[in-house]
């Protein structure tokens, strides 16, 4: 019998979409004004959704402060008010699209979560763009 529990989080961070291999013009035919060369901003919302058994010793799928300290760590101290191009090395070589930062933040999260636990994180860019990502 399986439950899933969710953390919310929040961070704000700044991006720009651009492949180095395209011309300008052809990365601002792709991403328009997600190019724009001085970067611009997001306030991300996150919910990290976890299932799993329940313990019985502790009624528990997981304790949610483990959780919440798990998010902290690993993605707000990351990426709260950061450059995703500029000052984070997951993103050095990589773009900052909201598929990116899904997948980059649910492989952060899981490799510090009990492994028979089930991890889906869901991203929302904006509050009509969301992604998810469940492994
Ligand atoms: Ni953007």
């Amino acid at each position: 019998m399986k439950v899933s529990v969710c953390r919310k989080a929040h961070f704000n961070a700044a991006h720009r979409l651009f492949n180095p291999n395209w011309t300008f013009e052809k990365n601002q035919e792709v991403f328009g004004k997600c190019n724009n060369p001085n970067f611009h901003g997001h306030n991300y919302n996150l919910e990290v959704w976890v299932k799993g058994e329940i313990d019985s010793e502790t009624g528990y799928v997981i304790d949610l402060k483990i959780l919440k300290d798990i998010i902290e760590s690993e993605v707000e101290d990351r990426f709260d008010h950061k450059n995703l191009n500029e000052d984070t090395v997951e993103f050095q070589k990589l773009i900052p699209t909201a598929e990116n930062i899904v997948v980059v933040i649910w492989k952060l999260i899981k490799a510090k979560l009990d492994p028979k636990l089930e991890l889906k994180v869901r991203l929302f860019e904006t509050e009509r763009n969301v992604v998810e990502f469940e492994g």
